[in-house]
This record gives C-alpha cells, structure tokens and sequence, in this order.
C-alpha cells in the first residue's frame, strides 16, 4: 500500500453527517461487491440490481472493472501487483461513494482473497457485503462472451483469470449466487432480499 506523500494536510469536515443522508435518503450507504470469474455474469447481475434498486427509488452507482480500467485505472494491467492496485483503488472510491451514502455496487474480478479483505477493512462493519458470483469455469470458458478464454487459451492473452492467473473463492461470502443454475432474475432477488433483511433497503 502506498504511503501517505503529502504533508500538512488536515481533514476537513462538512455539516452533514452520515446520519443526515441516511434520513434523507431512506437508505444506508453500502458496497455490494461483486466477485467472480471473467464472464460469470458480475456487470450483468450488477445492472439488474442497479435497475431494481433504481426503480424503487434508491440512489446507486456502479464501479465496474472494464469501464474503471478506461479512466481511473487506465494505468493498470494484469500482474497481481497491479490487480492489488486496482482493488486498492477501487475499495477507495468505494469508501467515498458510501460516505455519500450511495448503494454502491462493484464489478471487479478481484481475485485475491487479502485485495478483498483489504477492501473490506477498510469500509465500517455491515458497510461492505461480499458476493462470490460463481460458476464453473468451463461453463464461463464455454460462454466466452468476450472471446477472451479462446485468446487466453492461444497464449494471445496473458495471465488471464482461470487460465493463466489464480482465482481465491472467497471463503466467507456474505453471499453466493451460481449462475450456472441461477437466471440473472433469481441472483438479484437473492441480493434484493438479502438487502431488505438487513436493513439497508425498503421495498
Ligand atoms: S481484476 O482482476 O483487476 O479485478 P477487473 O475486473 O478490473 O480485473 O478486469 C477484468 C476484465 O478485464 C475482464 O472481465 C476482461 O474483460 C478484461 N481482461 C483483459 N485481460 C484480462 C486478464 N489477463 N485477466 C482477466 N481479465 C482480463
């Protein structure tokens, strides 16, 4: 992790505090994020449940990997360094998104386990919920939405999730929807419910 450069520099605070927003907002800032093989079904799920959650009059956003990776993280390739930079990254703006107290929702592969228990520590309790979006990785390779496994595969593409580079299950999900047996419709439900239960959403 990288040290702080910059000297004398001091917070400062605004007039309004998390408190306020979640009354205003009738909803509890969070990051929901979303784990998973390359072409498991992570931006999907995370559009539908944006769309739901949207239309019941939440405010949400979401960080996914492949836009992230034209701006913000244009920067950063596929060694595990830069994965962990990523995340790193990613887990930041997240932590801003939630004290704006925006439902916020991450698409990343991120495939090591201490990136995301990093990305975790970093938020407050309750305030990250972990996904494991699964599937066997033959079925993803099968799909090969992106005709990334078939160039992974030839060596076109290096150190490609799955193929070339490590995935870390996550041991302790908050959740796990398969999507070998799950449609997009029943992973949301199951996010949505989840939300509900919990406390961080109305419906
Ligand atoms: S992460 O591992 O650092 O979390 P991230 O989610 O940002 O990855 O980006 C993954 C996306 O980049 C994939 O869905 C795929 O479209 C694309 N991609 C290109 N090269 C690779 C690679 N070597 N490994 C994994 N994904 C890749």
């Amino acid at each position: 992790m990288p040290q702080q450069k910059a000297a004398n520099i001091r917070w400062h605070r605004g007039k309004i505090s998390k408190e306020d927003r979640i009354k205003a907002m009738k909803q509890k800032g969070v990051v929901i994020w979303l784990t998973g093989l390359s072409g498991v079904g992570k931006s999907t799920i995370a559009v539908e449940l944006e769309h739901a959650l949207f239309e019941n009059g939440h405010q949400t956003y979401i960080l996914d990997g492949d836009n992230i990776r034209h701006g913000l993280n244009k920067d950063i390739g596929f060694s595990p360094e830069d994965r962990s930079e990523n995340i790193r990254r990613i887990a930041e703006v997240a932590k801003l998104f939630i004290e704006a107290n925006i439902i916020t929702i991450t698409a990343f592969i991120s495939p090591y386990r201490q990136d995301r228990e990093s990305a975790r520590k970093l938020q407050k309790d309750g305030e990250f919920i972990e996904i494991y979006v699964k599937c066997p990785l033959s079925i993803c390779e099968q799909r090969d939405t992106k005709g990334l496994y078939k160039k992974a595969r030839n060596g076109e593409v290096k150190e490609f999730t799955g193929i070339s580079a490590p995935y870390e299950e996550p041991l302790n999900p908050e959740i796990t929807v398969d999507t070998s047996k799950m449609s997009v419709e029943e992973s949301t439900r199951a996010i949505l419910r989840y939300l509900e239960e919990k406390g961080y959403v109305k419906f």
